[in-house]
């Protein structure tokens, strides 16, 4: 029995109970259970937060740490278990197809409607965000997961004249980095993170084709293909540019390490600006932001979104109502966006407001649309459902933690891990 079976048997006792009804306030409250807690990205959230107020309802801060929110996911399912939901949850892509069919999301067309949602959003997000027809959550931003992060203080101490295009110039400058006494790659050695990394080096080694194929096809023979040999055998080499002290670290420690000057670079998606921008530092001077190498052209998206679960009091309803409308309205996706590092889930923005990788992240994304090298996170939650991910994330972390660990079986590892998940 999968967790979500499990959880469809306890949600169908849990429901002959009438959920708890939240404490009565002037206008209803909503509580939110999202992972957004590093100095960066609670500032970001912040902006959510100061808007619903202002209209004056109660926010309940239900942040769960941990980065890419698999503690946050635990706490939700154990509370919705409970028939404890909350008002609203960050909820992420064909995870939302699940929860939907367990019939405890709340419809939003009548916001979407109302606020002419199929207009300001593209077809992708649009699919995204609906079960059955209708919406069941309100997306906030996009974020790019394939990026690289670099320290260019570090690279010229270092001698390193140019930002790496390919993974031979990633190395390259991991030797520099390395004979300099810096630590070429910032790394935190989480599940999560390393999926982070092996889905870049699929995108950089198999290209937008065959990411698709592995990622959302599932497709045996790309799975267990030479070409993945080819990326587990650089997913060896560039734990050589890690430091040892890297297991268990917080991908925005990791950053710091970026930020102080102690490493040169980071593979990360683009809430790791969050923390630039939150430090005061300015892209395209203190910082640059560059396509992980092998992979100009391609996108990997990963869009935030939030979802709704059914309420019995009015008052609370509209409080979700009120959120996931200020959700789109412009004035919150410009300061949101540019505090989280993403950038704005509508496209009728004025972008001059951004800073140069925000820019350069919404020119790709269009071109990238345009030449179908658009591809959904594997690792953030966008392509398969958790059952699968986990999958993936358990043969990858282990064989980073394995010295002898042989690149040819890792893919035929992942088939067999995949298929036993599903
Ligand atoms: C992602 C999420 C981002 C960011 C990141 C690190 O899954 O979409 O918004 O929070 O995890 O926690």
């Amino acid at each position: 029995m999968n967790v979500m079976t499990r959880l469809a048997t306890a949600v169908s006792l849990a429901s002959l109970f009438p959920f708890a009804a939240l404490a009565a306030d002037a206008k209803g409250t909503v509580e939110v259970v999202h992972w957004w807690t590093s100095g960066g990205e609670a500032a970001a959230v912040k902006v959510l937060r100061e808007l619903v107020e202002k209209e004056g309802f109660t926010w309940k801060d239900g942040a769960v740490a941990g980065g890419a929110g698999s503690a946050a996911m635990t706490v939700l399912k154990t509370r919705v278990v409970s028939g404890n939901p909350p008002g609203a949850a960050q909820i992420k892509g064909p995870d939302l197809q699940e929860w939907g069919a367990l019939d405890l999301l709340a419809p939003l067309d009548e916001v979407a409607q109302a606020n002419g949602w199929d207009g300001l959003l593209s077809k992708t997000v649009v699919r995204t965000m609906q079960y059955d027809g209708q919406y069941v959550a309100v997306p906030v931003n996009i974020h790019r997961v394939n990026w690289l992060w670099i320290n260019p203080q570090v690279f010229e101490k270092a001698g390193i004249d140019q930002a790496p295009t390919t993974l031979e110039e990633l190395y390259a400058a991991g030797d520099k980095l390395k004979a300099a006494g810096f630590i070429p790659l910032a790394h935190g050695g989480q599940p999560w993170q390393d999926g982070t990394l092996f889905e870049g080096l699929v995108l950089s080694v198999m290209g937008a084709e065959g990411y698709h194929k592995a990622f959302v096809e599932i497709d045996e023979a790309t799975l267990v293909s030479p070409q993945m040999t080819e990326v587990f055998t650089a997913l060896k080499k560039l734990s050589t540019y890690m430091d040892d002290n890297r297991a268990g670290r917080d991908w925005n420690l990791a950053t710091a390490q970026v930020i102080d000057g102690k490493a040169g670079m980071q593979i990360m998606g683009d809430w790791a600006k969050s923390e630039w921008t939150a430090a005061g530092k300015v892209a395209g001077k203190d910082y640059q932001c560059v396509p992980m190498p092998g992979t100009a052209g391609s996108y990997t998206y990963n869009i935030d979104s939030v979802a709704m679960f059914k309420l019995n009091s009015p008052d609370d309803i509209a409080a979700q109502h009120a959120l996931a409308r200020i959700a789109l309205e412009p004035e919150f996706q410009y300061v949101f966006n540019q505090n989280k590092g993403s950038i704005p889930v509508r496209s009728d923005l004025d972008m001059s407001q951004f800073d140069s990788c925000a820019q350069a992240s919404m020119r790709d994304f269009q071109e990238a649309d345009k030449n179908g090298k658009l591809e959904p996170s594997m690792a953030h939650s966008m392509a398969t459902n958790l059952a699968v991910q986990g999958a993936i994330f358990d043969v990858v972390t282990n064989f980073m933690s394995e010295k002898n660990a042989d690149p040819s079986k890792a893919g035929a590892q992942i088939y067999a891990a995949i298929k036993a998940a599903q």
